[in-house]
Parts: structure tokens; sequence; C-alpha cells
């Protein structure tokens, strides 16, 4: 059993979203579930072109790190959550996480790969209040269209998943509240991945 976070941050260093997918992915180890990191900074690809191909069979017309990596990383049978991460870009998601997002698409057409997958988001913004919550439920909305079963980060923080505050003068290590809504997501994800597929 194993959960993936999936890293929506265009840095390939010091991505503060990298931060707390790891204090949420802790926990899901210590629950006993195996844990893998993809950063999607470290891949090429583009978004989708609804281009249709993946209509009539599980293949994708473009030809880049997506189709050629991604893709048969997470078509591996032992995943059976994912946590979804994203910095927080105009009250929205990455551009990184919305192509990522939209190019999943195959997953859903070809036999609702991630249907009753385990899923938690987790958001991180500069601003105090700078839309942690409306990002969240860009990579809630997508989790649900997958038919995956979104869970909150666990009681007794148990709101929208991991909520963060990059903007912290102290820094994010800082962010007490943050890094445990963090870590009482992970925690959920992985009591629920070890209660449906243990
Ligand atoms: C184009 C752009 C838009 C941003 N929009 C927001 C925003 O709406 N709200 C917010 O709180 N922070 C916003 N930020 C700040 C990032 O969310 C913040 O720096 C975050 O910690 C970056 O995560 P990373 O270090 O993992 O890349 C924005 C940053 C950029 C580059």
């Amino acid at each position: 059993m194993k959960v993936i976070g999936i890293c929506g941050s265009p840095k390939k260093e010091n991505s503060t979203t990298l931060f707390g997918l790891k204090k949420a992915l802790k926990a899901v180890e210590q629950c006993g579930v195996e844990t893998e990191i993809v950063q999607l900074s470290h891949h090429a690809f583009s978004g989708c072109i609804d281009c249709g191909k993946c209509s009539n069979e599980y293949t994708c017309s473009i030809n880049d790190n997506f189709t050629n990596t991604i893709m048969p990383a997470l078509k591996n049978d032992e995943i059976k959550g994912l946590i979804l991460a994203s910095p927080v870009y105009f009250g929205g998601v990455s551009s990184q996480m919305k192509m990522f997002i939209d190019r999943c698409l195959l997953f859903r057409r070809n036999g609702f790969r991630f249907e009753n997958l385990i899923a938690g988001v987790l958001t991180v913004g500069r601003s105090r209040n700078g839309g942690q919550e409306l990002a969240a439920m860009d990579l809630v909305k997508s989790a649900m269209i997958h038919g995956m079963t979104v869970v909150s980060d666990a009681s007794p923080t148990s709101h929208f998943g991991g909520i963060l505050w990059s903007g912290n003068p102290e820094g994010i290590e800082k962010d007490e509240i943050g890094i445990k809504t963090a870590e009482n997501l992970g925690k959920r994800v992985g009591e629920l991945v070890k209660k449906v597929f243990g």
C-alpha cells in the first residue's frame, strides 16, 4: 500500500509546498503506509489539448514527461491514496498543478483508475488569508471528479486538509497550526488507506 504526494510547486528546491507535503507524508508513514513524492517541477510537460485520443484507448498523444514518466508511475496498483499539494496562485492552484489535473483525464476515461482511492489536499499561500481554502477546493473538485474518497485533516483540526502559511515572518517552519493540519491530514489519509485497503 502506497500513498503518492504530488507537489505542484514550480520550484525544484526550497519549496514551501514540499515542506508541508513532507510533514503530511511522514504522518502517513507513521500509520505503516509507504509514501513517494512526485515533484511536478522535475518534469517537463504541458496541459491537455483535448485531442480526444484517450477517449478510445489508454494513451496520450503528447510525447512528454507526463506520458512517459508520471503516467506509468501512477498506474501502479499499489497506490491506494494521493495527497495533492499546491502553492496558492491567485487564489487557485499553480499552473503546474492545473496541467497535472487536466492530463489525469486519461485515468478517468480509461476505467476510473483513481476511483475509491483516498485523497487529501494541502495548500500553501504567502498571505495569511490568501485563498488557501479556495485552492484546496480546486484540488478537492478534481479528486471528486475521479470518484476518490476525499478526507479532511483528522480531528481536532479537521477542516479542509493541510492549510499552511509561508509568509510567517519566522518562516513556514514556525507555522505550528499549519504544520499540525498537514500532519493530521497525513494521519487521516494513512488511517483510511489501512482501514479500506489493509
Ligand atoms: C504567480 C503567483 C501568485 C500567487 N498568488 C498567491 C495568492 O493568491 N495567495 C497567496 O497567499 N499567495 C500567493 N502566492 C505566493 C505563494 O503561494 C507562496 O509563496 C507559496 O509559499 C509558494 O509555494 P512554493 O514555495 O512551494 O512554490 C503567489 C505566488 C505567485 C508566484
